[in-house]
């Protein structure tokens, strides 16, 4: 499968969970994606389907995206934003970064929102509690050369393409106004921030929050599916027993560095929670069971990946206690 891969990032991003997400409801018929938290958009920009609602609270994501599907941002628009910000940041020796970052917190400008996007610390979005972004800069002035240019402009030609072919409509708004707008002939895909690991400002979420979006999805009667993590090497995510308990669960093993050591590298069970039986889905019961019984908590089949693939997931972890 060819991933298309967005040209906004973020922490939580699923560019490496994508087709074992699209090949565990390929059978599930739906007439309408729903996304509450779309974040940077690349599991529906790749499943395609015909017709989409994909939300987000974080309005720039939001706003990039409505700026993509009105034409007011094309790829040649962005490569020219590129190259004349790229040199001033060369130039200023970085400094530049700061500058687009001020002018962005005053008029929230979409192309600045993507160069900052790609040019800051590790491709975190981050805000503060008034709402202004305020990740550091990577550090390296020479940030936008040709290549990587290209490779955004690339990635702008091939999104707004499949926005272009596709009926899909961005909201900004919270995942409770969106839970009110399923149909029940939809398939929704939630996505919401990870509950019980590291949060900021747009990214907060509580069991609460939590609850709500369980209540929520069984009330719409659409069939859905929502990923959250399962357990790593100290603990296990109990609310996928509590609170969605009724539900079957798909794992694939992930991994992600702390630091640079392979020493360091550390598995997480991803899991795709979901109201209907999937490709791979075992029940909430059965693995309960597993995990109780020290059985493999794996239902997909493992894959082998590279070093450098691996170090895709940015989620902070902490050791217990720390
Ligand atoms: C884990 S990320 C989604 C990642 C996305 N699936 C991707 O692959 O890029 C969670 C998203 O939920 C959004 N979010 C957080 N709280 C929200 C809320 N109350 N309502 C709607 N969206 C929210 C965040 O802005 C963030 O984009």
């Amino acid at each position: 499968m060819k991933i298309f891969v967005p040209p906004i990032k973020s922490q939580g991003i699923k560019t490496k969970l994508v087709e074992w997400i699209s090949s565990n409801i390929k059978e599930i018929k739906f007439d309408r994606w729903v996304e509450p938290f779309m974040g940077t958009g690349v599991v529906a920009f790749n499943v395609r389907p015909k017709k989409a609602l994909l939300c987000d609270s974080n309005p720039h994501i939001i706003n990039f995206y409505n700026a993509l599907k009105d034409k007011e941002i094309t790829s040649s628009i962005v490569k020219q934003h590129l190259i004349i910000e790229g040199e001033k940041l060369l130039k200023s020796d970085g400094k530049h970064y700061y500058e687009i970052r001020n002018r962005f917190n005053e008029t929230g400008s979409p192309l600045d929102f993507l160069f900052l996007s790609r040019s800051c610390f590790n491709g975190m979005m981050r805000f503060n509690k008034k709402g202004g972004y305020n990740v550091p800069f990577c550090k390296k002035p020479n940030r936008f050369a040709q290549a990587l240019v290209t490779k955004i402009t690339n990635q702008v030609e091939n999104i707004s393409q499949i926005i272009e072919n596709g009926d899909y409509t961005f909201i900004n708004q919270d995942f409770k106004i969106t839970l009110e707008q399923i149909e029940s002939s939809n398939l929704v895909y939630s996505d919401p921030p990870y509950i019980g690991r590291h949060v900021d400002y747009f990214d907060s979420w509580s069991v609460d929050e939590e609850i709500i979006l369980k209540n929520g999805l069984m009330k719409s009667n659409a069939n859905f599916i929502l990923s959250t993590w399962l357990s790593n090497k100290y603990r296990v995510n109990n609310y996928v027993f509590d609170i969605w308990k009724d539900c079957f669960v798909t794992t694939k093993e992930h991994f992600y560095h702390v630091g640079g050591k392979e020493s360091n590298r550390n598995a997480v069970y991803e899991a795709l929670l979901s109201n209907i039986p999937l490709t791979d889905s075992i029940s909430n019961a059965d693995m309960k069971f597993r995990i109780d019984s020290n059985e493999s908590q794996l239902t997909s089949k493992p894959k082998t990946y590279s070093s450098p693939k691996q170090l895709t997931l940015t989620l902070e972890e902490q050791k217990p206690n720390s």
